[in-house]
This record gives structure tokens, sequence and C-alpha cells, in this order.
């Protein structure tokens, strides 16, 4: 089939090129001029594994097209996906402008009346209700939800934990899940308002299972345990499982702490107290500060000294530092005159746009990761990178003037560490 895509962000040009991989026509609407250029010369304007590989493939297949007409993009299509972004207000509420925009322009131009509208991008409850109102068009539309993360969308998107579509319309429902085909996976159909809650209630769930996570390991520091163990004991009971148990510099991203907001949000709105999310995003907060603290403590303040960062996306695998513990940590060290160097392996360039020199002095960002110990004082690593761990401890040992490694992903082999005589410390491990 031919499916259109308006948004070329992580979510809709993933799909985009997943959807060809699935043997589908895509014609893909970007309306940024230098994005849409990228993307027509088969160049990725992304940071996501794979997505550069497939996105030339099917630009020379010609299984994808590229444009910014709407009419050209609809013209012979069966669906139309709607992935644009949807950033949070100070008041947390998601910010409809484009999605708004985008629906007024689909009521313009020519669609067939088959052509299903599909709204992906994360939405609050009712939003789908509204678009089918707004649209002026007898067209169905279908809510499915994304469940994407950066870093690992392709595997996400081919082998998914469930797909949802809903909407009232049960024959436009099972066409918008024939699309996925063969993909083998749970189908849930449900109403508009059920798919766009599955989003935010998952979302908002696995913040509270990492802050939960992050609460125990706390505990299990406190009274010498391996909070690693427990966790582990913990995510073996199959009620739990094991996923997003592991404790760290507290959760970031653009849509963990965004979709919590808007859940909240939402819920004020409708005259309802969610007690726990405040709780988890609090949890997550401190989460930061106990990481200024403990190196505070450790070296007996912060003012004159060093300290090396390693890793500043807010997780491996991407280039994104939206919600990243480095954002609001190392500007903290900054304050109370520490000097930081700090490396990354995608997330440079993004970092010196956030911190430029003029407005964060004393940081230095270094290309190798060795280069960011020289003479540190301490080294705390944020992001888990795996190849982080490949670093022999005698090279860290010798680069650095101290001898603290406060490890907030517990990557590192604390007994390699500790054995060429630095001081290991990771989030959790009282032992
Ligand atoms: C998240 C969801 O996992 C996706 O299912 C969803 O589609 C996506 O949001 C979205 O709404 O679009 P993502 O933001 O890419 O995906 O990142 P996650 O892998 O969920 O990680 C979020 C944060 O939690 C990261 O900072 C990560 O380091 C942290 N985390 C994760 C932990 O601290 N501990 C864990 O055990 C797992």
């Amino acid at each position: 089939m031919k499916i259109a895509i308006a948004g070329a962000g992580y979510v809709g040009l993933t799909s985009a090129v997943c959807f060809c991989e699935l043997g589908h026509r895509v014609s893909l609407i970007e309306i940024d001029p230098g994005r849409l250029g990228d993307l027509q010369a088969g160049h990725s304007p992304i940071f996501e594994p794979g997505v550069p590989e497939l996105l030339l493939a099917h630009r020379q297949s010609g299984a994808l097209t590229v444009t910014d007409s709407l009419q050209a993009a609809v013209d012979g299509a069966g669906a139309l996906f709607v992935c644009v972004g949807t950033p949070p207000r100070a008041s947390g509420a998601p910010d409809l402008t484009a999605l708004r925009h985008l629906i007024g322009q689909i009521g313009q131009v020519e669609l067939s009346p088959d052509l299903v509208v599909v709204l992906k991008s994360t939405v609050p409850p009712g939003t789908n209700r509204w678009a089918r109102s707004a649209l002026g068009l007898p067209n169905p539309v279908v809510s499915n939800p994304e469940f994407l993360r950066e870093g690992t969308a392709i595997a996400d998107f081919f082998q998914p934990d469930r797909i949802i579509v809903g909407g009232p319309d049960h024959e436009a429902l099972l066409r918008v899940a024939g699309l996925y085909a063969p993909i083998e996976a749970p189908l849930l159909l449900t109403d508009w308002e059920e798919a766009e809650l599955i989003k935010y209630a998952t979302n908002g769930f696995l913040a509270l299972k990492i802050s939960y996570a992050n609460e125990i390991a706390s505990l299990a520091e406190a009274i010498g345990a391996d909070g690693l163990q427990i966790l582990t004991g913990l995510g073996l009971d199959h009620r739990v499982g094991p996923a997003f148990l592991k404790p760290g510099p507290g959760y970031g991203g653009s849509c963990l702490p965004k979709d919590l907001a808007a859940l909240r949000w939402k819920a004020r709105q409708q005259g309802v107290r969610l007690e726990l999310l405040p709780a988890a995003e609090r949890v997550n907060q401190r989460q930061r500060e106990r990481l200024i603290d403990r190196l505070r403590a450790e070296l007996g303040g912060l003012a004159g000294t060093r300290i090396a960062v390693w890793g500043l996306a807010f997780k491996a695998g991407t280039d994104d530092l939206r919600g990243a513990a480095s954002a609001t940590v190392i500007p903290a060290l900054l304050q109370e005159g520490a000097e930081v160097r700090a490396h990354d392996f995608a997330a440079l360039t993004a970092f010196e746009q956030l911190c430029p020199p003029e407005q964060c002095s004393g940081l230095r960002l270094t290309q190798k990761p060795l280069e960011a110990l020289h003479e540190a004082d301490a080294l705390l690593l944020l992001t888990e990178w795996p190849a982080y761990a490949e670093i022999p401890p005698e090279a860290i040992q010798q680069a650095m003037r101290g001898d603290l490694v406060l490890d907030a992903r517990n990557l590192l082999d604390g007994v390699a560490v500790r054995k060429v005589g630095l001081r290991y410390r990771g989030i959790g491990r009282g032992r």
C-alpha cells in the first residue's frame, strides 16, 4: 500500500523506513527546507542506529519519496500517519499547534474517501475525537500510539510488545493493523481515548519503575547491601519483570518527563488527583542532586576541583540531551566552582549548543574519553556507552590526579577499578 507520513522526526522517519522494509511505498512529508533537502539526498537528519542505511536504501530503490507537498503525498495513499511533535508547554500540557495546523491542512486537500488518518503523535485523551470532528471529512481517524525507544527504534518497530489501534471504525482499525503484517505481536483494538491513555500510562509506569529502583538502590546503599542483587531478585518475580529496574542518574529523554507532565496536566483538568507520578518526579530530581552531593562529600567541596564527565546524552545510542542528567549536573558543578571536562560519543555538538563557552566557563568538551580525565580529581560516568567499559582501569588511573570514580550507571567493572587503587562508587552499591 502507499502510505503518507507527515513529520520526519524520530517517529515519522523511523516508521517511514520500516514500513518500506515491510514492502509498502511511503511518501514522507517534511516542511523544514533543511531537513527536506537532507532527506531527499538520502541523509538522515536524526541520530538513530540503522536509520541512515535504510533511508539511503529506500531512497535509492524508490520505495521512499520525500516531499513538502501534502497533496502529492496523499495522492493514491491508503493511510496518512500524523507524526508531528507535541512538545511540552510550561503547564505540562502538550503543545498541539503543529498537529492542529496539519489537521486543518488535511481538511483542505483532496483525499480518497478510503484514506485512514492515523494519529501516531503522542496526544492527550480526546485529541483523536477532536481531530475527527475538525477534519470536516468522512475519512476515519485511528489512534495508533508508538512505543519506539531512541537508540533501538528499528528493533522496537519490528518486535513490538503490542500493536494498539483505537477508534470507532472497526474496519479502519483492521486496515491500520494490517499495515504491520507480517509482524507478530498482540493486537489490541480499543476506542480513541483508551489508545491515547495506554501510551501515557505506559511511560508513566516506566518512570515509576525507574524511580522505585532508584529508591531501593539508595536504601541498599545505606544498609551496606548490593542494590543490583536486590533489584535482580525483585525483577525475577514474573509479576514485576526485570526491565526498567536499573538504578542510575534518573530517567531523561524527551518522552518520559514530557508524558508524565502531560498525564498530570490531564488529570488536573479532570479533577483527578495523581499521587504516584509527582513522587516519581521528585525521586528523579533527587537522584541528580545526590550525585552532586556525593561528589561534594567525597572531594571535601567542589570549588577548585576538576571533574571528568563521561557521557552527556540521556542514554547510550542517542545524541539527545533532552532531560539528560548532564544538562543539570554539569551547570551545577560549574556553578560551585568546579572545572569540568566532558566527553560523549554522539552528543558533543548538541552539548556545545546547550552550554556555549560564554555561558559555561570552566567547561571543556573533549573528543576522546581519556582527554577528559586529564588531571581530574574525579570521574563521573553519566551515560552507559559500552565503549567506556572497554577502557582499561590502568589508563583511567594514570590519566587522573585524584582517585574517585562515581559510576552513575554501574557500567564499569568495580572490582577491576578498585584493583588499580581507585575509589569506585556505583549507584546503590553499599559494598
Ligand atoms: C521511551 C519509552 O521507553 C518508549 O517505549 C516510548 O516510545 C518513548 O519513550 C516515547 O514516548 O516516544 P526513550 O525516551 O527513548 O523511550 O527512552 P527509554 O529507553 O525509555 O529511557 C528513558 C530514560 O530512563 C533514560 O534516561 C534511561 O537511561 C533511563 N532508564 C531506563 C533508567 O534509568 N533505568 C532503566 O532501567 C531504564
